[in-house]
């Protein structure tokens, strides 16, 4: 079912969210199943639980041939519950990122370039990746969200914080989510 998604200002975007305690439930995969059918429907790179008002530790993400991103790189389809993430390198990259709770806008967001993120699936199975680039980028913001962080609040400089047409008039506003 395609879900609403909640924008910048609803409360409920600030909450730490808690951990999924028990996995390959019905409960579960329905979630994963409309956070999928959301994401695709308004042509996500990567949507969080707490942005359909759900109070889990679940992400979803991915970018094949989206047409919002033409010039991102591939990320796998990636369904990851209970994350962690561990910077591989102090190396600093700053990106264009958007997000479906802060539509029509863009930012420039440091992030870090290297990580391993660790977590499980929805049946449960552990995951493991050491991941850079992209992929880096869009773990970063989506697990941001289980933190109750939207990336407006990572931007150092605002100059760099506005509307798609004013911030790209040419069209090309690659970026994340
Ligand atoms: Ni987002």
């Amino acid at each position: 079912m395609i879900r609403p998604v909640l924008r910048m200002g609803d409360p409920r975007l600030w909450q730490t969210a808690r951990p999924v305690q028990q996995f390959h439930t019905a409960q579960l995969h329905a979630l994963i199943a409309d956070l999928d059918e959301t994401m695709r429907h308004l042509d996500g790179a990567g949507l969080a639980a707490p942005q359909i008002g759900v109070d889990l530790r679940v992400v979803i993400f991915g970018v094949d041939d989206n047409p919002r991103y033409p010039d991102a790189e591939q990320v796998p389809r990636t369904v990851l519950i209970n994350p962690l993430l561990t910077p591989l390198s102090p190396a600093i990259e700053e990106g264009w990122e958007g997000c479906l709770s802060v539509p029509g806008l863009r930012g420039w967001v440091p992030r870090w370039s290297r990580l391993r993120y660790t977590g499980f699936d929805a049946f449960g199975r552990a995951i493991d990746r050491r991941v850079d680039g992209f992929h880096a980028r869009v773990v970063q913001h989506e697990c941001d969200h289980l933190d109750g962080i939207l990336y407006p609040m990572r931007i150092s400089d605002f100059r760099r914080f506005g509307f798609v047409e004013e911030l790209f008039p040419d069209g090309n506003a690659g970026a994340a989510e």
